[in-house]
């Protein structure tokens, strides 16, 4: 079993920093400051990742799947069928059953046993976020998060106006559970406990058998549910496998998966895996807000999820687990002393603490504008003010692995220059 180490001594240490865990983050304090923090972050994030290709110009910023791993033609082919033979997948109508079912069977993949009723299809798992913050939220609830997050949560959350409790994350173990303990022992009662167990965004680390069992018996003595975010989930590269939060508790876990990541992002297709206690209400609450998910696209990733799927996961862990190799072998070959990683077990992403005295934003505007390198500060995942400065996001999802050693490399030279300058 392999777990998320770094490759450098590590970044921090498992015991909570004073003020860090228990710490509910005065993250805004009036309705337009609550607002406003969040779009600049989003909309930074969305700016880095999202840069138009140039010759020359490498991005590790974004969430993006390789062009090559995305398979079109078997989506053409399912695609060409159902509108071929079926017309229902151009009209209105319920969730598409067989969808649902060929979930389930995915789900057995993550250790989880589940009823088609239980599972809502989404557009994505940003609306799964969205929704299970509608079912389980009252307006300016607390919401335990770690202390960098995906930055997508805070946009999902931002209609509930929350305030959020923070604890740390481990590089070697994840989630600091005993900061989740100490919170609720204290009397904290967030509306829900949001954690990547797996694959985590942005600090590529798994969360530790132990403590897996351990926060779902704290959500259940406590009767705080845990969203587990399992965008990433599928893609693991190392072998050994943890079982979802889910497979651990169907009661107190709401689960939320993609196809964004191991099929196409462009398909907009999620789901929910919920309690029996909360399905029907989700369900309301996704009509409300768009009626169902296409018809059409259910009906074809269902078809190839059936007829052209055999083979596909297994391929895409091999290219992405090439690109992760690459990237770490690039970041030992290139970073300087006093630089450490995570070495991420599976995802698309590496965590990076620069030396110290290093600022990531400004490092990350240099990398850009002197090496063309995209990546992505810290600061853009902070839940909390007062984060680390000197975090990076490096992606190695999207870019060719040859491109991954060449912009680390040119990374590398940057920082080295910083070094010797400041
Ligand atoms: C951790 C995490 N959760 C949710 C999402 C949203 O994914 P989707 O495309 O399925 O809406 C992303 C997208 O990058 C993500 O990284």
């Amino acid at each position: 079993m392999s777990v998320a180490t770094l490759d450098r001594p590590e970044i921090t240490a498992a015991e909570p920093r004073p003020g860090s865990a228990g710490r509910s983050t005065p993250v805004s304090t009036g309705p337009d400051s609550r607002q406003r923090p969040d779009r600049g972050v989003r909309s930074r994030l969305r700016e880095l990742a999202l840069l138009p290709p140039q010759p020359g110009f490498v991005s590790l910023a974004g969430g993006l799947p390789a062009p090559e791993l995305i398979p079109r033609a078997a989506y053409a082919r399912a695609l060409g069928d159902v509108l071929a033979d079926d017309p229902a997948a151009m009209q209105y109508g319920p969730p598409h059953e067989p969808l649902r079912e060929r979930i389930v069977d995915l789900m057995r993949e993550r250790g989880i046993d589940c009823d088609p009723r239980q599972v809502l299809l989404t557009s994505g798992a940003q609306q799964a976020l969205s929704l299970a913050a509608q079912l389980l939220m009252a307006p300016g609830a607390d919401v335990l998060t770690e202390e960098h997050v995906y930055a997508g949560l805070r946009q999902a959350l931002l209609p509930h106006r929350p305030s959020f409790l923070t604890v740390r994350t481990d590089p070697g173990a994840g989630m600091d559970v005993d900061g989740v303990r100490a919170l609720l022992a204290r009397g904290a009662r967030p509306a829900f406990i949001y954690a990547m167990a797996d694959t985590h965004n942005p600090c590529g680390v798994r969360l530790g058998r132990e403590r897996r069992r351990e926060l779902v018996a704290l959500a259940r003595r406590f009767g705080v549910p845990v969203v587990e975010d399992d965008t990433y989930g599928l893609l693991r590269y190392d072998g050994g496998w943890l079982p979802a939060l889910r497979a651990l508790d169907p009661e107190w876990v709401v689960y939320a998966g993609s196809f964004s990541k191991i099929l196409a992002p462009a398909l907009r297709l999620g789901w929910l895996v919920l309690p029996p206690r909360l399905a029907a209400g989700a369900g309301v609450l996704k009509e409300a807000a768009d009626l169902e998910c296409s018809a059409l696209t259910q009906r074809a990733v269902a078809r190839l999820l059936r007829h052209g799927f055999a083979g596909h996961l297994d391929r895409v862990r091999a290219g992405y687990r090439r690109r992760r190799d690459a990237m770490l072998a690039a970041l030992r070959d290139h970073f300087p002393e006093g630089a450490r990683w995570t070495r991420p077990p599976g995802g698309f992403f590496a965590w990076v603490e620069l030396p110290d005295g290093l600022d990531a934003d400004r490092v990350c505007d240099e990398a850009l504008a002197e090496a063309r390198v995209a990546v992505v500060p810290g600061s853009v995942f902070a839940v909390a003010a007062g984060a680390p400065a000197n975090r990076l996001r490096l992606s190695f999802s999207s870019a060719a692995p040859d491109d991954i050693r060449a912009a680390v490399a040119r990374l590398g030279r940057l920082l080295h220059r910083r070094l010797r300058h400041d």
